[in-house]
């Protein structure tokens, strides 16, 4: 089984590539499920069907659904919170107050992904195809369930006997108050458990990988960059990156403005192409379409260019280590003693020649006549360069903190 999302910027074709990959697989046979967890759901357009919460088959092979992330609110969500707000007013809180208390940002998007997760795990479809919402909102949500759960374990650590006394203790309630405490927890207990199981889906890259969608434009690339090393911190896969619009160049005989117009467009595109090529990710391109590619036969056109005769999911490899890490190897805090090492994986890279740039906030590591550009996550921006060494495959670079920057 295979989880394929499709995230990126507002408009740049996610819901467009996500139900043009779902339609292609269908047709080479297999059981394909295409599924919404954008709120803005636009993948019914896509596809010109009528969506809703329960898969609906459109064609042999191509069930598809909008997950109606309200509804989820109510429901699961909903009695946590009514739990929670019984909870709080009962230690005192005014109800008011304990109504902003519980709520919490990016859990519509993350029960929405629980969601996804379900019905991969009922075994019906051997490719699930995911159109999420835009980039910003993804990423965060994408690092939620670490961070909830990470949350959930300081606030509820295992001896949570003593934690249920203590609360309990607090209320003035005593033995009475009880119940509510053992439901309030047990509620938790099971978001946690979702959270962790959601978690292990994404982190999983021998089921679930990402495709970045971006349209090609000088001022994506920085941009790119910055999200690839943020998803592979997380330790998500990115296996493509996929450039949507791509214009075609105009044939040499066409000549006037149009023809003009286009080539410079087309010559612009081909740069940002040629740049986004040194990512540490393989890059695809989409052609642009001349009219909407909506409905299933434009959608396989769109397909057909994105893919070629290559499999849209192909079965992923073994778990491999994360591509980009940041582990500190000294020092603690903000101390000006710290170091710290950024490994990055280049399979293969011990067999060349090595040569390493820092540029600005990127790293360029040009190994065997390949350059590629990698972002450096935030702690490191303020760090100097200040040694490297290989380790089989890889890449280890020592930084430390920069007494001009470093507290800053
Ligand atoms: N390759 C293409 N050629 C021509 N038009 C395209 C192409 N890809 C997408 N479009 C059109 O661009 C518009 C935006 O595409 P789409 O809805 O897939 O983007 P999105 O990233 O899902 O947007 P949103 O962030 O709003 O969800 C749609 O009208 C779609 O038909
Ligand atoms: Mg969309």
């Amino acid at each position: 089984m295979r989880v394929v999302l499709f995230t990126g910027k507002g408009g740049v074709g996610k819901t467009t590539l996500a139900a043009a990959t779902a339609t292609m697989l269908a047709r080479s046979g297999r059981k394909v499920l295409a599924v919404s967890t954008d709120p803005a759901h636009s993948l019914g357009d896509a596809l010109e069907a009528d969506l809703g919460g329960e898969p609906v088959e459109l064609e042999a092979g191509l069930c598809a659904a909008h997950i109606d992330t309200r509804a989820l609110l109510d429901d699961s969500w909903g009695r946590l919170q009514v739990h929670l707000r019984t909870m709080l007013s009962g230690a005192g809180v005014d109800e008011l107050v304990a109504d902003e208390l519980t709520v919490l940002p990016g859990v519509e998007e993350l029960l929405a992904l629980a969601e996804v997760r379900r019905a991969a795990e009922t075994g019906l479809w051997e490719v699930v195809v995911v159109d999420c919402g835009p980039t910003a909102e993804t990423l965060r949500l994408l690092a939620l369930p670490e961070a909830l759960s990470g949350y959930l374990e300081r606030l509820f650590p295992a001896h949570r006997r003593a934690v249920r006394g203590l609360l309990a203790g607090l209320t003035g309630a005593g033995r009475d108050a009880q119940p509510a405490w053992d439901r309030t927890i047990d509620a938790l207990d099971g978001l946690a458990e979702q959270l962790t199981g959601l978690r292990s889906m994404l982190a999983d890259h021998t089921r679930t990988s990402i495709r970045l969608v971006l349209t090609p434009e000088r001022v994506v690339v920085a941009e790119t960059r910055r999200t690839l090393t943020a998803l592979a911190l997380h330790g998500l896969h990115v296996d493509a990156l996929v450039a949507n619009r791509v214009l075609p160049g105009p044939p040499p005989s066409l000549r006037g403005p149009a023809a003009r117009w286009l080539r410079e467009r087309h010559a612009e595109q081909q740069a940002v192409l040629a740049e986004l090529a040194t990512a540490p990710v393989p890059l695809r391109t989409a052609a642009h379409t001349a009219a909407e590619p909506t409905g299933v036969a434009a959608l396989l056109a769109v397909a057909q260019s994105l893919y070629g005769s290559t499999d849209p999911a192909p079965p992923a490899g073994p778990l491999a280590a994360p591509l980009l890490q940041v582990r500190r190897t000294a020092g603690s805090g903000t101390s000006p003693d710290s170091e710290f090492e950024l490994v990055l994986r280049l399979p293969g890279v011990a067999a060349g020649s090595l040569d390493l740039a820092r540029v600005d906030d990127e790293l360029a590591v040009t190994a065997g006549g390949t350059r590629r550009m990698v972002a450096l996550p935030s702690v490191l921006r303020r760090c100097t360069v200040t040694g490297a060494r290989l380790s089989g495959d890889d890449l280890c670079v020592v930084f430390t903190p920069d007494p001009s920057v470093w507290l800053r």
